[in-house]
């Protein structure tokens, strides 16, 4: 480095110091004092070594050069500084450039300070990080100051991201007040949840994506335990499985309800408390195929018989049938009273014979088909009647030594019988029959049999002459 050195004016205090003037010469002239010279300004000073050293123009580790007219330039010697160009070279502003025997670490500069002590600093781009070293076996071995580049320059994070050097990578984070949606910090979105989120204290709230005009979002989801859409949360008491066995839970806002599983239903056990029974009637029926079965809360049966049958609900009689057998059976006493009277009168009992076989067969008929309806459990029976024809008793004290009272008694009984039953609406009394006759036809045909019956007392009175 070069410079131009102002000339200084001579001061006359200490005109008579050796030093002095040789310090004022040697800075106003191009002077350079050898060792041994006499001064004879100086009362014949004789110059010495130190005196040579201590008055150079320019000063240590500096070179001098000679100026135009009395200017003179001091440069630093090679290996050496200029700390302070603008003062005066004697003063020692050369300062050794200790960067020489200097080594900084990758990517940092060496730079020497006033005091001639080498310093290193990371470049441009680059700060210094003091990192934990391993070795091979994970062991530190201590820290090493390095100049990392500084990855967050170069502004690499997303948006809403605060970007932080580590060991010359860049780690981005979300910033305050923002969520990482992706886990990654590559999606920060505003979070919504906090004070302001609408979830309910026993729901979590999730960040969620922002909407098309970037309206934050979110989601509230009801802890375990409880159950909602998050903004209510109910108890989740079911999950305390709090229900009998062999039922189901379902939660009712905060309380619940238990229903009985399939194949069991609701009753009580000996304590009274709720219990889910077998559904014996469903899965073991032990009633009558023409009963009804009702599970009892105590898990028990009960077994009734069905419309149209009698009995205890384990055996049930059709009273259609039974009614059928009855009359028939008075039939066959009538045809045996009539066969026993008429011995004499072979033509009046070939009539009453002919006239007991056509009511047998109608009353059969009739009871077959009326039969066939109970079993499907479509039989209409005139109320009054089918109570009185359960009972049977009218069935009881005809008079069986008068063969007119007996027949008009069987012809009564056979009204009542057949306008008692009748289908109302199908028809299955077995399948071929099923297939073969519509309802409105045995509905027909019921109709002509019961008139037939009817017909039955008008042959019995003209047989004998009642
Ligand atoms: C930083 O140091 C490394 C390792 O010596 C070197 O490869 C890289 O070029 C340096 N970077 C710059 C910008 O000089
Ligand atoms: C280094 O680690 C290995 C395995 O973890 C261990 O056995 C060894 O003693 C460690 N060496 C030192 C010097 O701590
Ligand atoms: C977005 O903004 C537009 C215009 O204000 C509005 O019509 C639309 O409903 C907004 N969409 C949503 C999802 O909020
Ligand atoms: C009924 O209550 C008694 C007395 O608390 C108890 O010992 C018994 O186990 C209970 N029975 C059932 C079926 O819960
Ligand atoms: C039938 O005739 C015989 C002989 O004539 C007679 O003894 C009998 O009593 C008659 N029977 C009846 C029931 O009239």
């Amino acid at each position: 480095m070069k410079l131009l050195c102002s000339v200084i004016a001579l001061a006359a205090a200490s005109a008579n110091d050796p030093n002095d003037f040789m310090k004022r010469k040697s800075k106003l002239l191009h002077w350079h004092p050898s060792v041994g010279q006499v001064l004879k300004e100086q009362d014949n000073y004789v110059v010495t070594e130190d005196d040579v050293a201590d008055w150079q123009a320019c000063g240590d580790n500096a070179v001098c050069t000679n100026g135009r007219g009395w200017n003179f330039e001091c440069a630093c010697a090679e290996g050496y500084l200029d700390f302070d160009p603008s003062s005066y070279r004697k003063f020692g502003a050369c300062v050794y450039d200790s960067c020489a025997d200097t080594t900084c670490q990758d990517n940092a500069s060496c730079s020497v300070s006033a005091d001639g002590a080498a310093s290193c600093a990371c470049d441009d781009d680059y700060y210094y990080e003091s990192v934990e070293q391993f070795d091979a076996d994970g062991n530190s071995t201590g820290f090493a100051d390095t100049c990392y580049f500084d990855a967050c320059a170069e502004d690499p994070c997303a948006d809403n991201t605060d970007c932080a050097n580590d060991a010359g990578s860049a780690v981005c984070s979300c910033s305050a007040g923002f969520f990482d949606y992706a886990g990654d910090a590559s999606n920060c979105v505003p979070d919504a949840c906090g004070s302001s989120d609408d979830c309910s204290a026993d729901a979590t709230c999730t960040v969620e994506l922002p909407d098309v005009n970037g309206t934050a979002q979110w989601s509230c989801d009801c802890d375990d335990g409880f159950y909602g859409d998050g903004v209510t949360c109910y108890v989740d008491s079911c999950s305390e499985d709090p229900c009998q066995a062999d039922s189901t839970c379902a939660n009712d806002m905060n309380d619940y309800s238990c229903t009985c599983n399939a194949g069991f239903y609701l009753g009580a056990d000996v304590n009274g408390t709720d219990f889910c029974w077998t559904d014996v009637c469903d899965s073991a029926n032990p009633c009558s195929a023409d009963a009804a079965c009702a599970n009892q809360a105590d898990g028990s049966q009960e077994c009734s018989c069905n419309d149209g049958f009698k009995g205890d609900g384990y055996e049930c009689t059709n009273i259609a049938g039974e009614r059928a057998a009855n009359i028939l059976a008075r039939a066959a006493e009538f045809e045996a009273t009539a066969a026993a009277d008429l011995v004499n009168d072979t033509r009046a009992a070939g009539r009453v014979q002919k006239a007991l076989n056509a009511f047998n067969n109608d009353i059969f008929f009739v009871s077959e088909w009326t039969q066939g309806c109970y079993n499907n459990g479509d039989l209409q029976a005139d109320a009054a009647e089918a109570a009185d024809l359960e009972s049977s008793e009218e069935l009881l004290g005809w008079d069986s030594d008068d063969l007119c009272a007996f027949a008009d008694d069987l012809q009564t009984a056979a009204k009542r019988f057949a306008r008692s039953f009748a289908c109302v609406s199908s028809f299955g009394y077995n399948a071929e029959k099923n297939m073969a006759f519509n309802t409105k036809r045995v509905h027909k045909q019921l109709k002509r049999q019961n008139k037939k019956l009817k017909n039955f007392g008008k042959k019995i009175d003209a047989a004998l002459d009642c």
